[in-house]
């Protein structure tokens, strides 16, 4: 019996073509100096670029791209480079996270209209990882992720201060009193050290973590270093495999299966991961059609242990987790748990590829039976105040709060927040409950991260250090505290937040997964008819997101990016 036949390099429908449209598509190109041999079948590899100097966290992208083209050269395919929208986290106003969705369009669209064959994904701060798996899985080549790494441990007077992480502890200290405005200027330049992401296991160190689970990455891509010559190794052997990926045909949806993000979502539990991991991982199963609901986030993940000790949930940070032995370490530990047989992008399963890995410190990495945490993972409530949904992560939040019922005092958006929250006559204690609305994906066009409410001056100065806060918002992966989050639907859509009022009632109870207002139906339903629709944005991108943005427990997707286009492209460009 003859082999199947392997479909046609989709870049020949560029380069493989005879007369003058063959000569545009070939010509321009030569101009780089590239011989004609080029053209001659070869997987084509576009490296897909989100190097910023406003994203400095990728900004080591530019050699990281040199070192996968080595290793595409290598296997005897063609690299060709290209840039897309670069999200930054922390320079990005109001939110990176209103730009994901656009990003994503850039990527899709990138990568289908040229001549393509395979894609590997240089992703790293926050919003850009998930932007990229997104617009590549609407196009499903074959793609592989290799993530920017982590900076360097941040140290400040002898002690590390986490990304993130750091900056909330002592911004706290500051409003306390505790920590002059001096001192806190001074550990900027001691937190961020190096290139890379953050070094916490807040977003993108999680996100990193999700794509290496996964398996869309080789084996160790989330804890090398930025700048450990280990990182660029990892990009060569990238760049070497994803031209045996085309050869193969192994594409996106080949390798994201549901077992994948199932494995993903118990990766997440185990490393502490970001709550912002549920939004992303939605969104881009919503791309390949891979049924994944928010339920699932708590029925798969929510009964394991927190095994990585990082911060925010524990101690350490990304360098001591490499070290320790990194995600393959965590995946060896829960492999019980795992899906062992998902495929990954080296050809290998989950299974075979975590084999035998070590741990090299097991106070960073806790064995399952010796857990930093019993139960971690995500935790989904529902009740009136949340009837599609809310998410808390337990591994952040103080045990003494998990139940916890209290009177709401309300800010009404963003801007009533800052405006009250510092004020001593604020009427609040520490057994109320902060409930902030309008910071949801239409609200706060892209759903700022601003969920985890610093506390008021007063409360900090009697050692209150957490509150039960309750928000349609996001919050900072590197952040803790028992913040409940993404509820859904939200205010500015008229979700049932929306008619919370000062001195009403809330009652948190995490082991039940209940969130509830204790307010009458029909005390709400007059609420309700009193209630207006915030004003829209008039013109531009932030029209067409609000207009189209799906609510949280959805993955905050654009309602007409939901699924793909494939990799099919009709007509020529001249
Ligand atoms: Fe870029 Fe944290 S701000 S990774």
């Amino acid at each position: 019996m003859s082999a199947p036949s392997k479909p046609p390099r989709r870049s020949q429908a560029w380069f493989g073509r005879d007369g003058k449209q063959g000569f545009y598509y070939r010509s321009w190109l030569k101009g780089l100096g590239l011989p004609h041999e080029m053209f001659d079948g070869r997987p084509v590899i576009g490296i897909c670029n989100t190097w910023s100097e406003l994203t400095p966290c990728n900004s080591s992208f530019r050699e990281l791209a040199e070192h996968v083209k080595r290793g595409v050269y290598e296997a005897g395919g063609f690299p060709l480079e290209f840039p897309v929208m670069s999200l930054g986290e922390t320079q990005m106003r109001p939110t990176a996270m209103l730009f994901r969705n656009l990003a994503s369009m850039d990527v899709e669209e990138s990568i289908r209209a040229n001549p393509i064959d395979g894609v590997v994904l240089l992703m790293g701060c926050d919003k850009t990882t998930p932007a990229l798996l997104m617009g590549a899985a609407s196009v499903d080549l074959p793609a592989i992720g290799v993530s920017g790494g982590p900076s360097l441990s941040g140290n400040w007077r002898g002690q590390p201060v986490g990304s993130g992480t750091g900056v909330i502890e002592m911004s706290e200290m500051v409003r306390a009193g505790t920590l002059s405005q001096a001192e806190f200027t001074e550990a900027e330049a001691c937190m961020q050290r190096s290139k890379g992401s953050c070094m916490t296991m807040g977003t993108a160190s999680t996100m990193a973590c999700m794509v290496e689970a996964l398996g869309m990455s080789l084996p160790e891509n989330a804890a090398i270093p930025a700048v450990d010559s280990r990182r660029f190794r990892l990009a060569h052997l990238s760049g070497r495999r994803i031209v045996e990926m085309v050869r193969e045909d192994l594409r996106m949806s080949k390798v994201l299966t549901r077992r994948a993000f199932a494995n993903a979502i118990r990766a997440n539990a185990a490393i502490g991961g970001s709550t912002n991991a549920v939004i992303h991982l939605l969104a881009i199963a919503g791309r390949l059609g891979v049924e994944l609901t928010l339920e699932d986030w708590d029925a798969i993940g929510s009964r394991l242990p927190c095994l990585v000790n990082l911060k925010p949930s524990g101690q350490y940070l990304m360098e001591d987790f490499f070290y320790a032995g990194g995600l393959p370490a965590v995946l060896r530990e829960i492999a019980p748990h795992l899906d062992l047989e998902a495929k990954t992008v080296n050809g290998r399963t989950l299974g075979e590829n975590i084999g035998e890995a070590p741990c090299w410190n097991r106070d960073v990495i806790r064995p399952l039976d010796a857990p930093l945490r019993p139960e971690a993972g995500i935790a989904v409530l529902r009740g009136n105040l949340a009837p599609d949904g809310a998410v808390v992560k337990p591994s952040a939040a103080s045990p003494h709060l998990l139940r916890h019922r209290g009177r709401a005092v309300v800010f009404e958006d963003i801007d009533d927040f800052k405006a009250r929250i510092d004020d001593e006559a604020l009427d609040i204690d520490e057994h109320s409950i902060m409930v902030l609305k309008h910071c949801g994906p239409r609200g706060y066009p892209g759903m700022a991260e601003v969920g985890n409410m610093p506390l008021p001056p007063k409360l900090l100065r009697r050692g209150i250090t957490d509150l039960v806060r309750i928000s349609d918002a996001r919050m900072s992966g590197t952040a803790y505290g028992t913040v409940v989050l993404h509820v859904s639907p939200e205010a500015a859509a008229g979700g049932p937040l929306a008619l919370v009022r000062e001195g009403d009632v809330i009652e948190l109870d995490v082991p039940g997964r209940r969130l509830h207002l204790d307010v009458t139906d029909a005390e709400l339903a007059r609420r309700r008819a009193e209630w207006t629709p915030p004003p829209a944005p008039a013109r531009g991108w932030s029209k067409l997101y609000v207009d189209h943005v799906q609510q949280a427990h959805l993955g905050a997707d654009l309602d007409f990016l939901v699924g793909g286009s494939g990799d099919t492209v009709a007509g020529d460009s001249h």
